[in-house]
């Protein structure tokens, strides 16, 4: 299918491009992968066929599991008139009976682009280097581009705009949603605050790169470990799980301690802009209808963690629309970087 001569499609160039990390991309690049999203969101909800990549096929690499980027990813690519393969850790060769670059020539070979989720963040970058086709970052223990590119949207969808958003996230700075937080919010010219223990400040090199592209953006970073301070006359609170996958069982004791103060909550709300919004990745620890959550309240007492279920389920929460905006934002990513590819 054509793309229609209005379609924000014909004024990107990312064709055969992968997505590593969002600290590759200018901010014009993620201002028109953002606008794609939303054109293509528009189409969606009004029936508009976009089968773009129609004869093409996509593979998802998956070493952790997913709800959100593995549906978003399947039904992004077939909207896009794409074939999508799933694969998971236990179905396939890599890294037990085959090498990652065997496995990358061999998908290459087959798939026009590739997903991939897991741990190293150098994965990613050797999968793009010996596949020869698009690789998509779907989450590495340091980075996650696509969730990003989501939250971007949501709240430019409930703001109005980016520029100027004062965007705090508590809890785990740095792990990889931190880390890529703060690189977005940096391009895009939001005001970042990391409200966390010091211990769980997001790399200082990362932090130097992130405050030179700010002060480009005309924006700031900051650092604090004061709940107060960090929450006070905020637009976006943010947080995410205080243990992430693949980190072991062993440390929930000691980041509870560290992050129990960290709990986005009603006081933690009420110090935030009185129209402020809550944010979250999701999964989410806030309440006890999971067997982890279980566990861990057995254990630690705690009945909810980095969110209370009052805050999460209040109208200042935009967490479904969030996640909502990971098929459209992921949509976007595909169809600009696997076109002419
Ligand atoms: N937010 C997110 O990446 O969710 P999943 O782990 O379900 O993909
Ligand atoms: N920090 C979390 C994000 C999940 C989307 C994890 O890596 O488990």
């Amino acid at each position: 299918m054509k793309v229609p001569e209005t379609s924000v499609l014909n004024r990107m160039n990312f064709s055969g491009r992968s997505l590593i990390k969002l600290l590759d991309y200018t901010p014009a690049e993620i201002r028109s992968l953002l606008d794609l999203a939303a054109e293509l969101k528009a189409d969606k909800k009004a029936g508009r066929p976009h089968r773009y990549l129609e004869g093409k096929n996509l593979v998802l690499l998956f070493e952790k599991t997913s709800t959100r980027t593995r549906c978003a990813f399947e039904v992004a690519g077939m909207d896009l008139g794409m074939g999508v393969t799933f694969l998971d850790p236990g179905s396939s060769q890599m890294g037990k009976k085959e090498s990652l670059a065997d496995t990358a020539r061999v998908l290459g070979r087959m798939f026009d682009g590739i997903e991939y989720r897991g741990f190293k963040q150098q994965t990613v970058i050797d999968l793009a280097r010996y596949s020869g086709v698009p690789v998509f970052n779907g989450l590495t223990d340091q980075f996650h581009p696509t969730q990003i590119l989501a939250d971007l949207m949501t709240i430019e969808e409930k703001k109005g705009h980016l520029k100027g958003i004062n965007f705090t996230y508590m809890g785990d700075a740095r792990n990889n949603m931190g880390n890529s937080l703060m690189v977005g919010c940096a391009k895009m010219g939001l005001n970042f605050t990391a409200c966390a223990p010091r211990d769980l400040f997001p790399a200082e090199e990362l932090v130097r790169q992130c405050r030179l592209i700010a002060a480009e953006n005309g924006c700031t970073i900051t650092l604090t470990e004061d709940v107060k301070k960090g929450t006070s006359g905020a637009d976006v609170l943010y947080t995410d799980i205080w243990v992430s996958m693949g980190e072991p069982d062993e440390v929930w004791e000691k980041r509870i301690a560290l992050l129990k103060a960290y709990q986005v909550n009603r006081t933690a709300m009420a110090n935030a802009k009185s129209d402020a919004i809550f944010m979250h990745c999701l999964p989410s620890f806030h309440d006890l209808n999971t067997s982890i959550a279980r566990e861990i309240h057995e254990k630690f007492g705690l009945p909810e963690m980095e969110v209370t279920n009052e805050v999460f389920e209040s109208e200042q929460s935009v967490v479904f629309d969030e996640a909502e905006n990971r098929m459209h934002t992921i949509k976007a990513v595909l169809a600009s970087h696997m076109l002419g590819a």
